[in-house]
């Protein structure tokens, strides 16, 4: 496998608004790579989180990112951005959580173990090196055999029944929409994509697309308890190639014993954010593609509005400071999930008649031929960064794009 310090997941980053996090990145691969913050509100240029910097076989980089102090503590995670070899190296291993830390007690909920379940698919061939994906795969989004919780196959969670726990769910699966349900408990969520609910909101499960973040506190009864993926159906192309229509499978499993304490009472509300937003100035309209390339070439192209990746291209300039919806489509029978570094969205309205959370995000899962509508505050930050479908081996084939906000 791959490994950050030859960890996988890679070291947990710990950071409190305000704090500088310097990362050396030194490239032991035999390939390009680079590092992502996800979901960071921080500046996407020079050493800060540039997915243009490239990093060549051999080389090291210093990385410096600068935590704003007003920026909203949550569950966030870093992992390698350079076009064309993400997918591979997610895959492989290269991952890690990231969170920004909440003073103490700010919640008002007595979390005894604030635990990170790092969620990750991995396929290994038989000698035990991590199997490589075909064209079809790739193109389907790839899903691997194995479903791994902190790099781990179905590790045991400890547990006391009545004493609180908070699992910050991180999907860094390459292409799997993760369903999760805990048998015998309902998921109480009380963040997404390191956003706080205005209230906790029970559900008897939770739906992650790759790259969204959920926080959910478990209230454990006693006994022994899966952590189940249930299949979710992201579309699919005819008899051959179809996306996540497996079979429940447990990912881990709560073990809860010992003498119960009485589980205290969770908060009527939670210190969330209300997007400021103020008009909107601008209406943009951005099409999820795919298309058959001329025979003899590679397959299927997969494109935002026809044009695949090109990182020396402005696809949109933004004037910083501006609130733009954008309707982002998707002409394919696919569900592609749309991913917007540094500037978290709300989604407004959706084809199938979600209603809106009014929180911000920043992925969103667009099902095959629907749509969403997004409110995107373009502030704080200048520069170029990109937006994309987060099934990583679309990204790679082409499905990302870029934004230039100007001062
Ligand atoms: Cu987690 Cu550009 O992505
Ligand atoms: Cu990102
Ligand atoms: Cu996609």
């Amino acid at each position: 496998m791959l490994g950050y310090n030859a960890m996988s997941p890679g070291p947990t980053l710990r950071v409190r608004p305000g704090d500088e996090l310097a990362v050396r990145l030194t490239n032991g691969l035999d390939q390009p790579t680079n590092l992502h913050t996800h979901g960071l509100r921080i500046s996407p240029q020079g050493n800060s989180d540039n997915p243009f910097i490239r990093v060549e076989p051999g080389a090291t980089f210093d990385y410096s990112f600068q935590i704003p102090t007003d920026h909203p503590a949550g569950t966030f995670w870093y992992h390698p951005h350079h076009h064309g070899t993400v997918a591979d190296q997610v895959f492989g291993g290269l991952f890690g959580a990231l969170i920004v830390e909440r003073p103490d007690q700010s919640l008002g909920i007595p979390i005894a173990a604030d635990r990170i379940l790092l969620i990750s698919d991995i396929t290994l061939s038989n000698d035990g090196s991590v199997a490589q994906s075909g064209a079809m795969e790739r193109a389907m989004g790839r899903e691997g055999e194995l479903i791994l919780v902190n790099g781990q196959h179905q590790p045991a969670i400890d547990a006391t029944p009545g004493v609180l726990q908070c699992w910050r769910i991180i999907n860094a699966c390459v292409s799997r929409v993760l369903r999760l349900r805990l048998q015998d408990h309902a998921m109480t969520e009380i963040a997404r994509d390191g956003t706080y609910l205005p209230a906790p909101t029970s559900q008897p499960q939770v739906v992650l697309a790759p790259g969204n973040r959920c926080d959910v506190i478990v209230i454990p009864s006693a006994g022994r308890h899966q952590v189940i993926a249930e299949p979710f159906d992201r579309g699919g192309m005819g008899m051959m190639m179809t996306g996540g229509r497996g079979v429940p499978t447990a990912v881990a499993t709560m073990h809860s014993d010992g003498s119960p304490a009485t589980p205290p009472r969770l908060p009527d509300a939670l210190p969330t954010e209300n997007s400021r937003a103020g008009r909107t100035r601008r209406e943009r309209r951005i099409d999820f593609r795919m298309s058959m390339r001329g025979m003899g070439s590679r397959g299927m192209a997969f494109t935002i509005d026809g044009r695949t990746f090109d990182a020396n291209r402005d696809d949109q300039v933004v004037r910083l400071g501006d609130v733009e919806e954008w309707t982002i489509t998707n002409s394919t029978p696919l569900a592609h999930p749309f991913h917007l570094h540094v500037w978290p969205f709300t989604v407004v309205a959706t084809s199938d008649n979600t209603p809106s959370s009014g929180l911000l995000q920043d992925v969103v899962l667009i099902p095959p031929q629907g749509w969403a509508r997004l409110r995107i505050p373009f502030t704080g930050f200048a520069g170029r960064s990109v937006y994309h479908c987060h099934i990583l081996d679309h990204e790679d084939l082409g499905m990302m794009a870029t934004v230039n906000v100007r001062p």
